[in-house]
Formats: structure tokens, sequence, C-alpha cells
């Protein structure tokens, strides 16, 4: 990996300005370092341009970066990424944090230079985000890890047709998290709990066990508040009841899954 030289952001929509905002939060780009390409004004890009970063500047200051994230939408990357293709050097890696485009295709729009994909969470601009990584490449892997890692929990993928899996499970699964709570709400709702008194309560709980979460396996916390024949576990037992929470789950992190692989055909 090249320790210095300019890494550029291409596209500064809502992944691109979490991740702008994650570096600067966490240091690990140099705002001198940071070279911003958006065809509009974005507030994260300003805030960076006040800390020095460069927006828009002539191509030509892209021969040192030692490295591209494209952050664009899957549909646009090829005549977004097309004029920067002749103004990098040897030494750049391409960074893609695009859903479903896959690597055999990068390569095929992008030539010599060596590809790594990233899936990110948006929880990078808080540094707490997730982020898995697949490259065939070990510099551009290490490069993508030295990215992330220092605002997302970083996992390395073996192969590249696990990434759609693992966006299913860690780009999506918050949202799932929410729906969960919503239902809890709507449970509590049913037994007889006002609206927003059940709403507030799951709410609350949700951000306390996710607080829980890292502490202990799993299993460990949830033996904490189930014990034998208690209500948690009355409630536990119809959940596991014929396997219907695993098979929900696998459901829809499988149908996900299926989106994404149809989003990166497109
Ligand atoms: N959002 C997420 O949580 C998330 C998570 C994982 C992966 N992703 C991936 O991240 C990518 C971006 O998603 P997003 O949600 O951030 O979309 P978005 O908010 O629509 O951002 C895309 C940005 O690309 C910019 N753009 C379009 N053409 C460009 C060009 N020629 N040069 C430079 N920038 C250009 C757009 O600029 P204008 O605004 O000026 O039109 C827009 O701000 C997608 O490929 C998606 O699969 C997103």
């Amino acid at each position: 990996m090249a320790a210095s030289g300019p890494v550029v952001l291409l596209g500064c929509g809502r992944l691109g300005s979490a991740i702008l905002e994650g570096w600067l939060l966490t240091e690990t780009v140099r705002p001198s370092d940071l070279i911003i390409l958006t065809p509009s004004e974005k507030p994260a890009a300003e805030a960076a341009r006040a800390q020095g970063a460069r927006i828009n500047p002539p191509l030509e200051t892209l021969r040192d970066a030692r490295c591209v994230v494209v952050a664009v939408k899957p549909a646009v990357w090829r005549e977004a990424l097309a004029p920067l293709l002749p103004h990098l050097g040897e030494q750049a890696v391409i960074l893609s944090v695009m859903a479903g485009v896959t690597a055999p295709s990068l390569a095929e729009g992008v030539g010599p230079w060596p590809i790594v994909r990233v899936m990110p969470t948006t929880g990078v601009a808080r540094g707490r985000g997730v982020a898995t990584v697949y490259a065939a490449d070990d510099q551009a892997r290490a490069l993508g890890r030295a990215l992330f890692e220092p605002m997302a929990v970083t996992v390395d993928l073996p192969d590249e047709a696990a990434m759609d899996a693992a966006t299913a499970v860690a780009g999506s699964g918050a949202a799932y998290f929410y729906a969960m709570t919503e239902a809890l709400a709507r449970g509590g709702e049913a037994a007889g709990l006002p609206a927003d008194t059940a709403r507030t309560l799951a709410r609350a709980t949700f951000v306390a066990a996710a607080e829980s979460a890292g502490d202990e396996p799993l299993d460990q916390l949830i033996g904490r508040i189930a014990s034998p024949g208690g209500s948690t576990r009355a409630g536990l037992d119809v959940m596991a009841e014929g396997g219907r929470i695993d098979r929900l789950m696998a459901e829809v992190v499988a149908a996900a899954v299926r989106r994404n692989r149809k989003m990166g055909r497109n």
C-alpha cells in the first residue's frame, strides 16, 4: 500500500458523505489528502473543504492518488469513473463500495488497477460502522482495511460470492432490528399497553440490548434474562417453536441476497 498520496472520493451522497465524515472523525485520512469529486455541493464535502480537502480539482491532481473510492450508484459507475482513469498512476487502487457490482465487472471496466470491494454501513460516519472487505489482491485488501478499520468493525470475506450475504446481514440488519422493535411494540399494544407506551418501552429496550450485545456470547446474554420456567422463556419458546424464528430470518436474508444479486446483474 502506498503510505501517502491523495484518496479520491468519487460520489458524496449518503454513503460517500458518511465515509468522509468517518475519515475526518477518526483522522484516518488527512483532509489535505482528500480529493472529493461531486457534481453538486454537499454539506459533508464543504465541511471537509474547510479543513483543507480539495473538491473537483483538475483531474491531473489524481496522478499520485493511492486510491479512488467509487461511491456512486451502480448504474452510473462506468461513466463516472472513465474520465478519471487516464489520469491515475500505477500505484492507484480502485475501492468500490457499490452493492452488487462484482470485481470481474469492475476489472473489465477499470483495466489494470487492483480492485477491492468494501461494503460499509453508514455508521462509519460516527466511527461505529460495520464493513466487509473482499479483494483478490493482498495490497488492495490491506488498503481497504486501513481505510475502514478505524471507523468500522471490519471483516475479510474469503470469496466474493459471500458479499451479497454479508450485505444482507450487515447492511440491512439494522432495518430488520428496527422492524422487530416495531413488532414488539405492536405485541405490547395487543397485550393492553397504550401505543405510545409500548413504542417507548420497545425502543428503549432495543437500545439497552444493543449496548450490551458486544459484552458476552448472545446465548449467555439471553440466559441472563430468561430463567427456566419464567416469562421470557415462555416468549422465547414461542419464537423457537418449529424453528420459526430461524426460518423467518433465513427467508428474510435470502430475499435480500436475491435482490442484491439481481441488482448486481443490472
Ligand atoms: N446508502 C447506503 O447505506 C449504502 C450502503 C452500502 C453501499 N452503498 C452503495 O453506495 C453507493 C452510493 O449509494 P448512496 O446511498 O450514497 O447513493 P446517493 O446518495 O444517491 O449518492 C450517489 C452520489 O453519486 C453522485 N454522482 C453521480 N454521478 C457522479 C459522477 N459522475 N461523479 C461523481 N459523483 C457522482 C451523486 O451526486 P449528486 O447528488 O450531485 O447527483 C450522488 O450524490 C451505491 O452504489 C450503493 O450501492 C450504499
